[in-house]
């Protein structure tokens, strides 16, 4: 691996879940011009999230990552951007409250639509297609023509997540993320709630801390940071081609950075040592995200680590662990105790949604208890290792859909049908979101109290 790094240098690698583009002339071309688009982001934003990450690895902060599984060009409106930014902010002044530390809020948004699969080809009856990829690379339908990868679908992304991307910096910037308003949705999401008296208690702590600061004078117009906040972008770096055309050298410094997003995964699926995935993210700056699921060993993960962040920066890396309910205690440990052994820096965030998937009456979907369960087994693992659970990802939604099953309202297997509107995996609705953060919430604070009665006892 200490071979010079290029941006180009990962098409000289073995490489899983590239698309069969049939007019590669045709691919050439947009790649070509999208080289010459203007970044999405810049630099200095990617090097503050990192810098913002790098206090979570040192224990001092919490990283609230989510958003859809898939975007699709469909679903592309303000009323989707503005409903999901609405559920996740107020998922952040929950956890903000219970943490007692900041949250680094990152979307998975504004890029999120390339997609592995598992096979290439999907059949319905007798008929053989191949795989939906994502919209930035095909069609959703079941048709022969939707399936065939087109090129101009890069373009179209890149599009919609510019204009995503700049709705998102509006509201975050321009006054709807007041945290007086987000308080306000908070409450009313308590009100209806069937678990109302149980959220409550922490709502109205929330309530009593804001009417106290309001009391001695802490308002949005005298302190910008109360009506502004830091939002982040992030997907997965899984179509290379794409993120090469939009990797920049970084005028400041001379680093290259991906400017797709702020911060880019690396799927469980392609992230082997040797090839291109792995190849592609260690040479761009840019905070990363590495998927880590049960077949990943230990020294698997530290030869990961060594090759991805070989200064051992602190908010770098960030292990993205999804174990599934039931095996996270088996392969969790494991992993914690190499990297504290081993003295290297990462963010330990938990994803509670990739393998905790089941289908049910045809449906993919994901018992909420599980997810749920899973956290919770995330957060007891690290305090009981000392080590610090640093964050959340997961695949959510601000609209009212039937994909995830349990929650307050105890969505069943029959309600699924009603609204199950993903183009890929199962996500948590607005309000199945905001009890999540809630449930956890409560468990922070309990582990804090646990904290402080060993230090005074
Ligand atoms: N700027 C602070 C932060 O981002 C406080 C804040 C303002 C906030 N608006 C918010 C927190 C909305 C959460 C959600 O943490
Ligand atoms: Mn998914």
């Amino acid at each position: 691996m200490a071979q010079t790094w290029t941006p180009n240098s990962w098409r000289q690698k073995p490489i899983q879940q590239v698309p069969d583009y049939p007019d590669l002339a045709a691919l050439d071309s947009v790649e070509a011009r999208l080289a010459k688009y203007p970044p999405l982001v810049f630099a200095g934003e990617a090097r503050r999230l990192k810098s913002a990450l790098a206090n979570v690895a040192d224990g001092r902060g919490f990283l609230l990552q989510g958003g859809d599984c898939a975007e699709s060009f469909a679903e592309h409106g303000a009323d989707t951007i503005r409903d999901f930014f609405r559920a996740f902010l107020q998922m952040a002044v929950v956890l903000t409250f219970g943490a007692q530390q900041p949250v680094v809020k990152v979307g998975r948004i504004a890029g999120q639509f390339a997609k592995p699969r598992s096979s290439g080809i999907e059949k319905q009856g007798d008929v053989s297609l191949p795989s939906y990829r994502g919209d930035i690379i095909n069609g959703i339908e079941f048709t022969e023509e939707a399936r065939v990868p087109n090129p101009e679908r890069q373009v179209m992304a890149y599009r919609q997540s510019a204009a995503t991307l700049n709705l998102l910096r509006a509201f975050a910037m321009g006054g709807y993320a007041n945290l007086e308003n987000v308080h306000q949705w908070m409450l009313g999401f308590v009100k209806d709630s069937p678990q109302a008296e149980r959220y409550r208690k922490l709502a109205d702590r929330i309530s009593e801390t804001m009417d106290f600061m309001k009391a001695i004078g802490i308002t949005a117009e005298n302190h910008p940071s109360l009506r502004e906040t830091d939002f982040f972008t992030s997907h997965e770096a899984l179509l290379l081609g794409y993120e090469q055309a939009l990797t920049r050298v970084d005028s400041t410094s001379g680093d290259w950075y991906a400017t797709s997003g702020h911060m880019i995964w690396i799927g469980d699926r392609t992230r082997q040592p040797d090839h291109a995935h792995i190849e592609y993210c260690r040479g761009i700056k840019n905070p990363l995200g590495l998927k880590c699921g049960p077949s990943l060993t230990a020294d698997g993960l530290l030869e990961l680590i060594d090759i991805l962040n070989p200064a051992n920066e602190a908010g770098r890396l960030t292990l993205i662990c999804r174990f599934g309910h039931d095996k996270v205690a088996e392969h969790l440990p494991r992993l914690i105790r190499a990297v504290e052994r081993e003295g290297k820096k990462v963010v330990w965030s938990c994803d509670p949604m990739h393998g905790n998937t089941i289908t049910l009456n045809n449906y993919k979907t994901r018992p909420f208890e599980r997810i749920l369960s899973e956290v919770e087994s995330f957060f007891q693992i690290h305090r009981a290792e000392g080590s610090h659970p640093g964050g959340i990802h997961i695949e959510m939604t601000g609209n009212d859909v039937t994909e995830c099953t349990g929650g307050a309202r105890a969505l069943s297997g029959d309600d699924l049908a009603d609204r199950y509107h993903t183009h890929c995996d199962p996500r948590l609705n607005a309000d199945q979101a905001l009890e999540l953060a809630f449930l956890l919430a409560e468990r922070m604070k309990g582990g804090r109290d646990e904290k402080k009665m060993v230090v005074n006892g």
